[in-house]
């Protein structure tokens, strides 16, 4: 059996007054595997040990199959959970480790099947008789989960549980907890920073940002129409380039991007979205380009829709399957303030008064590292280190089959496919392709 989850409004504060999770709505349905993703420190595990019933949630509720549960006590939720750093009892061999939460329900009742049928399941029926010191890492943590699923829990709810192993092994148990739930039809909620873990294994991925949902999607959706540049930039390996980028929309002349040296011309007719960016006039927005939507040709082998660059080979990265080129167009890396959406610093009540703009607040998305806090700019340091951003190394990544043969230093023509182009506003939002609720003009 399995259930239902709805978050509604769902908020945690901790004493000190600051959000951790802030109005977070979002439903799981019976037997869906629903992954939290986002950078650490975002809320996923209070998202998650609030679900469990470890964690009291401050403002909203929580429905388990429609009933209202904020006070339901932990043991009555029927949902198992495995934690990043899963402690399993060390005087206990494999088989007691797995019947541990059997033998707490029942007793007196005879185990052993239920427990040989969990370890079939993961493949560990050869460990049962082994204690935790004599098993390794992976062994340890799919012992975990057969604790955890071995008594049939109507919600599965992980947190990280393949972080702390080498990095051979996950993918594996991947395609195992993912195989495992299937079969068990258990709803899931799975708690990770990695995005790649995240594509692979939900059938919806919700991405937070420090405490505020950003977006809730399939896989495909996240990656094809990210809501906002920070989505975007989490998503998607190598990371999508994001420049900076001006709208140049004369009345008598073909609209066009402004990249500062060079500027990408869109196809007329304009496209309902490219047409949507008439009113950018002027703005500055970012421009976000995936590796896949620029190919290395001359412009005399340009498609329809295709517009012309030029760059300069920074560095080649092979990867066996494809090359990744490393180029210097002369445009500027984006640098986006930080959208309105992440979360206050304070509650509610003192939220009102804003702040104005300042260089204190103006952000530069880091590359998807879970340490790394992000570069904030301002002061003469910071914008010095951006402007050498600006002028040195690449700033557009373009993959390319193995056979290209392109060389560090030489100048080389680029195609943008613009049907893949991305266009976010000045605060981060997509506004090309056009979200569903913004009309097209005809
Ligand atoms: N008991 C607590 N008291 C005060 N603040 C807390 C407490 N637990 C978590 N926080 C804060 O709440 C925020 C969210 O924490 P949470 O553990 O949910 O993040 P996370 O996304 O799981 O991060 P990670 O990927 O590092 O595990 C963080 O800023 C954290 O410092
Ligand atoms: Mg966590």
């Amino acid at each position: 059996m399995s259930r239902s989850i709805a978050l509604r409004h769902v908020s945690k504060k901790y004493d000190r007054g600051s959000y951790a999770v802030q109005d977070v709505s979002l439903m799981v349905e019976p037997g869906e595997f629903l992954v939290l993703l986002g950078p650490s420190g975002c809320g996923k595990s209070t998202v998650l040990r609030m679900i469990a019933g470890l964690e009291h949630i401050s403002e909203g509720e929580l429905f388990l199959d429609g009933v209202h549960s904020n006070e339901t006590p932990p043991h009555q939720r029927d949902t198992a959970m495995v934690f990043q750093n899963f402690a399993l009892y060390p005087s206990m061999t494999t088989r007691e480790n797995i019947g541990f939460p059997l033998k707490l329900r029942d007793p007196a009742a005879d185990h052993g099947p239920q427990v040989e049928a969990t370890a079939r399941m993961l493949a560990i029926e050869d460990l049962l008789e082994r204690l935790p010191g004599q098993l390794s890492g992976g062994e340890r943590q799919r012992v975990a989960m057969g604790r955890a699923v071995s008594r049939r829990p109507s919600v599965f709810l992980f947190d990280e549980p393949l972080s702390n192993l080498d990095a051979k092994l996950p993918e594996h148990l991947r395609a195992e907890i993912s195989s495992l739930t299937k079969e068990l039809g258990v709803t899931t909620v799975y708690v990770t920073h990695d995005q790649s873990e995240a594509m692979s294994l939900g059938d919806r991925v919700a991405v937070l940002r420090e405490g505020v949902l950003q977006q809730i999607s399939s896989p495909e959706e996240l990656y094809t129409l990210p809501a906002n540049v920070f989505v975007a930039a989490f998503v998607g390996t190598p990371r999508i380039n994001l420049l900076e980028a001006v709208v140049h929309a004369p009345l008598d002349a073909r609209m066009a991007l402004n990249l500062g040296r060079q500027s990408l011309a869109l196809p007329v007719p304009l496209s309902a979205d490219h047409q949507l960016l008439r009113v950018q006039q002027g703005r500055p927005v970012i421009v976000g380009l995936r590796s896949e939507a620029v190919r290395i040709a001359p412009p005399s082998e340009a498609r329809p829709g295709e517009a012309a660059l030029t760059g300069l080979v920074e560095h080649v990265e092979y990867q066996g399957h494809e090359v990744l080129v490393h180029l210097n167009t002369g445009s500027r890396p984006a640098v986006v303030p930080d959208p309105e959406t992440a979360r206050p610093r304070f509650p509610a009540s003192r939220r009102r008064v804003p702040r104005p703009p300042g260089p204190g607040r103006v952000r530069v998305f880091p590359a998807r590292r879970k340490s790394r806090p992000p570069i904030v700019s301002g002061g003469p340091s910071a914008t010095a280190a951006q402007e050498r951003r600006t002028t040195v190394g690449s700033d557009l990544v373009v993959r390319t089959g193995p056979q290209g043969r392109v060389r560090s230093g030489a100048q080389v023509p680029l195609l943008v496919d613009l049907a893949q182009l991305y266009v976010f506003d000045h605060r981060g939002r997509r506004i090309c392709p056009a979200p569903d609720d913004v009309p097209g003009l005809d």
